[in-house]
């Protein structure tokens, strides 16, 4: 569960030597996963993805509460928390060691634990090469002889170790080919049915997330603009943005590159008004001067499906056409 988490980074203008500057990057982020859900974070680069990814991880401070299982996320409680959530990121070389071998770095989690004899380590390794689908042999061969496919699976496998509750994908197929990364997203899938693992999946492309996950949160420039279930989101988009990024995409899943994100994006001040609308086409006279609230627009008795636009919606049955069918399969 996240609860109002808001981040800032400290920055200096002029290569460091200017005024210390505050930037907000999160702006009161609210989250309630469900158990073992797979939830999906989509936006542009820039927009604070993976700097909530690593709030959840606790690796950056945050304002506000995470709580996972039960226990209150902390900087300082890293150690205890990484029995909870694990994260896998984009790219699977810069987070493996190349001079071990695989059943080395697979292990490491567990001696750093100090859990298990030698022996339980080893069978736990053979255990987790088999669930992201490699075989035990594998355990010693080096990084350098695996594929870009076969890195993120041991990648994966590192992240299973200590069989936590949540993992954090963090642009996990980003850096692969559509069909190898399409393999990796049915492992996340597999592993999710398999092991009652919760997931948030990080990911700049709709199309993948809405493939993969139950429920989504659409984020522009901090905030979340629209969070519904994935069906939602995909036949309804409620947001202008999330109407802009569906039709950005492409026949091919996995085939758009990362949006270049929009520097200015972070020009109006907070709270001054709707950070969207410079960019709307629907925008209207009083989208400059109200900032929109979060509000749920589902019908009674539908799941939650909020949007912060003050239009609520309005826009998404009155211009929609044929292109916002599902290409994929339905989620689920
Ligand atoms: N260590 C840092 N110091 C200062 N600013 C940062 C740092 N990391 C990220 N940012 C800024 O925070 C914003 C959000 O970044 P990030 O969370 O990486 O977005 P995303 O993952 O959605 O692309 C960006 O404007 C980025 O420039
Ligand atoms: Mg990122």
């Amino acid at each position: 569960m996240i609860r109002d988490v808001s981040n800032t980074y400290v920055t200096r203008a002029y290569g460091g030597f200017g005024r210390k500057e505050k930037k907000p990057v999160l702006d009161h982020i609210n989250i309630e996963m469900k158990p073992a859900e797979i939830f999906g974070l989509v936006g542009e680069s820039g927009c604070g993805k993976t700097t909530l990814g690593r709030s959840v991880l606790g690796l950056i401070d945050h304002e506000g509460e995470i709580y996972i299982d039960g226990l209150r996320q902390d900087k300082s409680r890293r150690w205890e928390m990484a029995r909870k959530v694990q994260a896998v990121f984009q790219d699977p070389s810069s987070s493996l060691n190349p001079v071990k071998r695989i059943g080395w770095l697979l292990e490491e989690p567990l001696r750093i634990h100090r859990i298990g004899s030698r022996q339980e380590r080893i069978k736990r390794v053979d255990e987790v090469l088999r669930m992201v689908g490699l075989d035990p042999s594998y355990k010693t061969r080096r990084i350098a002889e695996l594929s870009g496919g076969q890195k993120q699976r041991v990648c994966i496998g590192c992240a299973l170790m200590l069989e936590p509750k949540l993992i954090i994908a963090d642009e996990a197929t980003s850096a692969l080919d559509v069909s190898v990364g399409a393999q990796i997203l049915n492992l996340f899938r597999d592993l999710h049915e398999r092991l009652g693992l919760a997931l948030v999946f990080i990911s700049h492309n709709l199309n993948l997330v809405y493939y993969l996950c139950d429920r989504i949160a659409v984020m522009y420039n901090g905030q979340i603009v629209e969070l519904g279930t994935a069906r939602t989101l995909y036949s309804a988009p409620a947001h202008p943005y999330t109407r802009t990024l569906l039709e950005a995409i492409p026949e091919i899943a996995g085939e758009n590159p990362e949006p270049p994100g929009d520097e200015t994006q972070r020009e109006p001040a907070e709270g001054e008004c709707c950070r969207f609308a410079f960019r709307c086409r629907w925008r209207e006279s009083r989208c400059g001067i109200t900032p929109p609230e979060l509000v749920n627009i589902a019908p009674p008795g539908e799941p939650p499906h909020e949007v912060r636009c003050v239009l609520k919606g309005l826009t998404a049955n009155s211009t929609r056409s044929g292109i916002f069918a599902p290409t994929g399969p339905a989620p689920g």
